[in-house]
């Protein structure tokens, strides 16, 4: 049925049925990717949290497996990691994966204990296909704080340990184990937010290399709950500085953003991929509207996956998410469409569909875009190089009244700074725009429910820009 399936992405990750949140358990191994999530299958809203599983080679075709954890005695299965046991150091076999997660148990929590998310641990030993929970779960019990979860876990080959992270309610805490049942506390990382931010959630924590240099500094990522986000509702924050093996310190004063639009949260990184790229994976959705979005048969999809680099610059340093290098692979360009030189006075173009438009342009006054389809709805992009201020506005972009908070974050904003040049990639699905400017120096990304899809793009003011380089590009899939 065409209307039920009208939002389904064609190139981002969705479940075939039923409620997902979070991307859980992200892992390379043997020539394929694995993505694990939280996944309800009885329901499209959220209820008694299972690990949905897919794989991929490329990470953009995914193929759907069977459900990798079910709940038990201990609880439901909530957001964790994976790793593999190269040197069998839990004794689950070689190169054993092994998932690491947290343990919600709703009915201590009907009690009014504190003490109801706990950590456990389960392993595969044929590539994900099949799982065993670790018969003395838990492996980590509650140390008496309500929220204490999302467990990521990796290891520090300086210090030749596991190392995890885990996410206690208002700062981190991390682990060290030698085989991934043992854990012992080595630090905590806490932060003066004032006001506060709401709940901690997913962090994750890695070593990045700044670009064009050999520097090398750690980059810690903290999703909030609640009205964290700078556009409203929950959001991702990372954090740079230094890890010596136990604790995480950092100068940055100023909060930084791995996405400024309202969807895309929870995301976390890759564990093993091959040479070392750091690739995140986001849920797009936002916990202020999650359950009620327009999609009936199933709820949410994934981000495309991105790779993050880090780069240096007067604001110091910056963390980028740009498009997978195998993106362009999915995408064949439309040769009718391309545009350099000079721009004409007036361009648009209305064969948009399941596409990337990509420009650079050089910023005379200022930028303003619009998509739109046969209905009328419309999906404003603006920049103002004055105020250095990037807008997208979704506010008439189709269903909007399905939900209040949805509606209140319809004008969405990020602060990029006055800049001549600007290269823009926006990636079109069928409910999600991604933005990336300059190559994922900042990105928004927002779903949309559309009565139709958007099918043209329209420059509205071509006197404000000059375009160098133009290209749409087609998604094959
Ligand atoms: C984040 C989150 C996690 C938790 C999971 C439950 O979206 O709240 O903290 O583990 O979702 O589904």
């Amino acid at each position: 049925n065409n209307n039920v399936e009208q939002y389904r992405s064609r190139f981002h990750f969705t479940p075939e049925a039923n409620w997902m949140n979070d991307p859980n358990g992200l892992v390379y191994f043997d020539d394929t990717y694995h993505l694990f999530y939280q996944y309800y299958p009885h329901g499209t809203v959220w209820g008694p949290m299972h690990w949905g599983h897919a794989v991929s080679k490329d990470l953009l075709n995914w193929e759907h497996k069977p459900i990798a954890l079910y709940p038990d005695k201990h609880g439901y299965i909530f957001s964790g990691s994976a790793v593999i046991d190269k040197q069998n150091t839990a004794g689950f076999g070689e190169n054993a994966m092994v998932a690491v997660y947290t343990y919600h148990n709703a009915n201590l929590e009907k009690e009014n204990s504190i003490l109801y998310q706990t950590q456990g641990i389960a392993y595969s030993t044929d590539k994900g296909e099949t799982w065993t929970k670790y018969k003395n779960n838990p492996v980590l019990d509650n140390p008496g704080i309500k929220d204490f979860r999302d467990p990521k876990v990796f290891w520090n080959v300086d210090k030749l340990k596991w190392q995890m992270l885990l996410a206690a309610k208002d700062h981190i805490q991390i682990y060290e184990s030698n085989n991934l049942k043992n854990w012992a506390k080595i630090s905590e990382f806490r932060l003066n937010d004032n006001p506060p931010l709401g709940v901690w959630e997913c962090p994750d924590l890695f070593k990045l290399t700044v670009e064009g240099s050999t520097e090398e500094k750690w980059v810690l990522i903290i999703s909030h709950g609640g009205e964290s986000s700078p556009n409203g509702g929950s959001g991702t924050r990372y954090f740079v500085g230094d890890y010596d093996g136990i604790t995480f310190t950092t100068n940055q004063k100023v909060n930084k953003w791995i996405d400024y639009g309202t969807d895309n949260y929870a995301g976390v990184t890759y564990n093993n991929t091959p040479n070392n790229k750091r690739i995140f994976i986001g849920w797009m959705s936002n916990w202020n509207y999650a359950t009620v979005t327009p999609t009936e048969t199933w709820r949410s999809a994934m981000t495309l996956p991105r790779e993050l680099k880090l780069i240096k610059n007067d604001n110091g340093y910056l963390v980028k998410s740009k498009l997978i290098d195998g993106f362009d692979n999915l995408t064949s360009k439309v040769p009718e469409a391309q545009i350099t030189g000079t721009y004409p006075t007036k361009f648009s173009y209305s064969n948009l569909q399941h596409s990337v438009v990509a420009f650079n342009a050089t910023i005379n006054t200022e930028l303003s875009l619009e998509l739109s389809n046969k209905d009328g709805d419309t999906y404003t992009v603006g920049y103002n190089k004055n105020t250095g201020e990037f807008f997208v506005n979704r506010g008439k972009s189709g269903h909007v009244d399905f939900n209040e908070n949805y509606k209140k974050s319809a004008y969405q904003t990020m602060q990029i700074g006055t800049k001549e040049q600007l290269s823009i990639t926006m990636v079109l699905d069928a409910s999600s725009v991604e933005i990336f400017i300059n190559n994922g120096e900042y990105v928004m990304t927002t779903q949309v429910f559309p009565n139709s899809d958007f099918t043209n793009f329209e420059i509205k003011n071509p006197k404000g820009i000059t375009i160098n380089n133009f290209e749409f590009k087609e998604v094959k899939k």
